[in-house]
């Protein structure tokens, strides 16, 4: 059997610059062979694949199925079917895939973590997902996304109105990101969906974001369940995020039975997570210390708690931003008194999230991997709600 490894080093993933869209495709098409297309995604490189740098034994077509010498292999005998939205990293894949879920269609613009995702799991994300035309893409059991939050113009709205014409919440949706996962879900039909988002989506933009989300979920005909999870319950961190999770009426009548999952106690530490020995680059440097130091005194003056963040060791830390790559502010490591505190490793921030140690984070800058797990999701959290939307899903059947 040929390992994957062996066929990306054969396509030189590591040299490329960019991990286009046909390499994308092509590992797709090596993921689910029965649903992209052999002549587009594999023939235009099959030189390159059993080229003279092969040794004799086998230079005939790659065989599938392959050796997935990968962290995170795709499940041998999957139970369910998913697609992974504004993937990121796949912390939102890698939960469900725990559960013995198949990816079978990931998309994510970003090239950064295109690189991380394709070092997990053997894949990389389709571009763009507003050039994707929804029938492209396999039908499958559960649609995933943590989709960026954008405001819905009621002004383009109202004109419509104005012009008499009939319009539905989805057209309201036009022009945004939540847009492309509703033309997804009304092609595509899957059972089930979970939506990830910032506690705020219910405020942003007076309500109306939220609202209008809500309202078009439910013509497209799905039954909703929605609630705000703070990770703090599995990380040593307070991340709330809101959770929607929407079933097919279709299919189970809007009586299917799903209750969010019951949370552990809230007792992970920041001592838990640390690493034994940490490069003295991530201690800040003394004026950036002084800097923040002096900007936190002014804002308390103004009666502002805002400013940087001192972890407790027996304590939980703030959210981690995307932006902590700046200056870390928001988690700051003591190292003890008198000394210039540190930011978190690379590794720490991906503890701090819930990912294994397996998971691959050293194929971009720190900075990039700050970003990517800043971004990210506590994915044992999502994982407890995993196990809910798949027990929903068979339970049913
Ligand atoms: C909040 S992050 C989701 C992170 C993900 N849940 C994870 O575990 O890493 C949103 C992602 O959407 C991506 N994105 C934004 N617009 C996009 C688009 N038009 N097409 C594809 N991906 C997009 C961003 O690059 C970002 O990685």
């Amino acid at each position: 059997m040929i390992k994957y490894s062996e066929i990306r080093k054969r396509l030189e993933f590591e040299q490329k610059k960019e991990l286009d869209d046909q390499l994308a495709g092509f590992t797709h098409y090596l993921h689910s062979p029965h649903e992209y297309s052999r002549d587009d995604y594999y023939k235009p490189l099959e030189e390159q694949l059993n080229g003279s740098k092969l040794n004799k034994v086998e230079e005939t077509a790659l065989k599938l199925p392959l050796k997935w010498d990968v962290p995170f292999p795709p499940p041998e005998d999957p139970k369910f079917t998913f697609i992974d939205l504004f993937a990121g990293i796949g912390g939102i894949r890698l939960a469900y895939q725990l559960e013995g879920g198949k990816c079978v269609f990931s998309s994510e613009y970003n090239k950064f973590a295109k690189v991380t995702y394709e070092a997990n799991f053997g894949e990389i994300p389709f571009g763009d997902i507003t050039k994707i035309d929804e029938k492209f893409i396999p039908n499958h059991d559960i649609l995933l996304g943590g989709f960026p939050c954008q405001p819905f113009s009621i002004a383009g709205v109202s004109k419509k109105n104005s012009l008499g014409r009939n319009h539905g919440f989805l057209d309201e949706t036009q022009g945004t990101l939540f847009f492309d996962i509703a033309r997804i879900l009304k092609e595509k039909r899957p059972k089930a969906f979970m939506l990830e988002n910032v506690k705020n989506l219910r405020s942003h933009d007076k309500g109306n974001t939220y609202r209008v989300i809500h309202n078009t979920l439910e013509e497209l005909g799905y039954n909703l369940h929605v609630d705000v999870l703070d990770g703090k319950h599995f990380v040593p961190q307070h991340r709330e995020r809101i959770i929607i999770v929407g079933f097919d009426k279709n299919v189970f009548n809007g009586e299917e039975k799903f209750d969010f999952p019951e949370l552990p106690e809230a007792n992970r530490t920041i001592e838990e997570i640390l690493e034994p020995e940490v490069a003295p680059k991530y201690t800040l440097t003394d004026n950036l210390w002084k800097y923040l130091q002096d900007y936190a005194a002014k804002h308390k003056a103004k009666g502002n708690g805002f400013g940087y963040g001192l972890v407790d060791f027996d304590g939980i830390s703030r959210t981690m931003s995307a932006r902590y790559y700046k200056d870390g502010a928001e988690i700051l490591i003591p190292r003890g008194p008198g000394l210039t505190p540190r930011r978190l490793t690379p590794r720490e921030s991906a503890r701090l999230q819930g990912f294994p140690d397996e998971f691959v984070i050293n194929k971009v800058s720190d900075t990039q991997a700050y970003r990517q797990f800043g971004n990210s999701v506590v994915m044992p959290l999502m994982n407890a709600v995993a196990k809910e939307v798949v027990k929903t899903l068979y339970t049913h059947e």
